[in-house]
């Protein structure tokens, strides 16, 4: 290959490369030991000395060529390598951000407390670690009372206890405050008892109370439905029974099943489902206040909000609630 041939070769495959890789097989090609310009050189020494001289120097400048050639086209490498590396493109769709949501429980939580509001009540909190004294004995279920079996307990120590229900805040409420008030009292509640599809051993109870001159069981009757029907939209009826609390008088109980028509056949079931303990509050809780005698009265509640959400949403085991399953969870 004369020389010409061989700068224009170059010449032309080095405007092709594009990588380092390509570009090191160039060089070993058109600069290398064994390159058709290195033989050239080779073979100089068989050339006369004009010629030699004459050719040399030809060779060499073809040789800086190429070597300005490849220092050129690896810097052109390197920044477009850089540039590719620190390229945004800006018009790439976004990678998708996974976004929280409130559980089931907060969503049926402060659907209560928004109906509960829209009619008057404050919301009061209470402590989940209680006294006896609160827990029971303020409540009429002194220690030996047949009604502290409906409370199975998780005693801390002696005297201490995880409440069992929201109950002993109407009578650390009735100790400060003076009639009239309505107030509810959200909060958890645990009981040392064996799980079922309703029954859970940590939930979460709203306790009511509304204490006045006239307040009566109508009034209560009528907040009830009222509230109810917000929440659950007109979906479900409701139902009052007879009941017994020491601390009421006279009890009832609440259930509440979904109509006919809003009912989900597979999912859902027929029963009633009880949701609160209420009644009119007893006058020795009054009497506990320091409230004058036969002045005031009033209603209280009990409700579970576990089983609204069950409702709500149509879910037939409590246990799901806190099973912290993200295939149950990411439906909400
Ligand atoms: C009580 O706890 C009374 N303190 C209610 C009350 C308040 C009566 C004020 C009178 C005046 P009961 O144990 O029935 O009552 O519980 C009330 C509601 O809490 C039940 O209707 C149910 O909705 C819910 N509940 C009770 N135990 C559980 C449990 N283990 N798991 C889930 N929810 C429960």
């Amino acid at each position: 290959m004369d020389l010409e041939q061989i700068k224009k070769e170059a010449e032309n495959s080095i405007s092709l490369i594009k990588n380092t890789s390509d570009l090191e097989k160039w060089r070993i090609k058109y600069l290398g030991r064994k390159s058709a310009l290195s033989l050239f050189f080779n073979s100089l020494s068989k050339l006369s000395l004009i010629e030699k001289k004459k050719q040399g120097q030809k060779a060499n400048a073809i040789r800086q060529l190429l070597l300005s050639l490849h220092k050129e086209k690896r810097a052109d490498i390197e920044n477009n390598s850089s540039f590719s590396s620190n390229f945004i493109d800006i018009t790439q769709p976004g990678e998708k951000i996974y976004q929280g949501h409130l559980h089931p429980l907060s969503l049926t939580l402060s659907d209560i407390t928004d109906s509960f509001q829209k009619m008057g009540f404050s919301i009061i909190e209470g402590p989940e670690m209680e006294t006896e004294y609160y827990n029971f004995d303020a409540l009429n279920i002194p220690a030996s009372h047949p009604a502290r079996e409906m409370w199975d307990t998780l005693w801390i120590k002696p005297k201490m206890l995880l409440r069992t229900h929201t109950s002993p805040m109407q009578v650390r409420f009735m100790e400060t405050h003076q009639p009239p008030f309505r107030i509810i009292v959200p909060g958890k509640c645990f009981r040392y008892e064996a799980t079922d599809a309703s029954h859970e051993i940590q939930f979460h109870q709203v306790e009511g109370l509304m204490v006045g001159e006239n307040i009566n069981l109508s009034n209560f009757k009528a907040i009830i439905e009222e509230v109810v029907k917000d929440i659950l939209k007109h979906k479900v009826l409701v139902r009052f029974r007879p009941s017994y609390f020491p601390f009421v008088s006279p009890g009832v109980e609440v259930d509440i099943k979904l109509k006919q028509e809003t009912r989900n056949k597979k999912q859902d079931t027929n029963k009633w489902l009880e949701i609160m303990g209420a009644g009119m509050v007893h006058p020795d809780l009054f009497k506990r206040a320091g409230y004058v005698t036969n002045r005031w009265q009033g209603f209280a509640f009990g409700l579970g909000v576990e089983r609204i959400a069950m409702i709500k949403y149509h879910i037939d085991d409590i246990r799901l609630f806190f099973s912290s399953d993200i295939r149950f969870l990411e439906q909400f």
